[in-house]
């Protein structure tokens, strides 16, 4: 089975970008460790990451295809992509929500969040480890 990881805007320089709030690990550190925890656990993961929304939606329809569960981290789109939503709303599997700050300690325009309206759980606040707690979660889902 395969678990998609989705990454939107910005999220390509994590562990550059604004560290003192998203920290110093990569995407690529967070996708070698929950490659790790999905091979004990007998999946695959996919990571991808965008900065374009059309991206994610075509990535969403994939995954109809071929994902077991969506593990998506819509960053900024979180806020405003009802294109997103509705495309998750398309995908039959768990989606679990991840965000690596805890948003709703930030700006007032952070704590809405379109893609809560179809996910599953919702991770805020945990670090990168959001992801790799996200991945164990899904281990007992599919
Ligand atoms: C984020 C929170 C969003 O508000 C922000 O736009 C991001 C990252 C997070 O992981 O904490 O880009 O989704």
């Amino acid at each position: 089975k395969l678990v998609y990881i989705m990454n939107g805007p910005n999220l390509n320089l994590l562990g550059k970008r604004q560290p003192e709030i998203y920290g110093h690990d990569t995407l690529e550190d967070v996708e070698k460790n929950c490659a790790e925890i999905a091979k004990e656990n007998g999946f695959d993961v996919k990571m991808l990451q965008s900065n374009y929304e059309g991206q994610i939606v075509d990535w969403i329809h994939q995954a109809r295809e071929e994902a077991a569960a969506i593990i998506i981290n819509p960053a900024a789109f979180t806020h405003y992509s009802i294109a997103i939503l509705d495309a998750l709303n398309t995908f039959e599997g768990p989606v679990i929500e991840v965000h690596i700050s805890q948003v709703h300690k930030r700006e007032s325009f952070r704590h809405h969040s379109y893609v809560s309206h179809r996910s599953d759980a919702v991770m805020a606040g945990f670090g990168v480890h959001g992801y790799t707690l996200a991945t164990r979660h899904v281990a007992t889902l599919i």
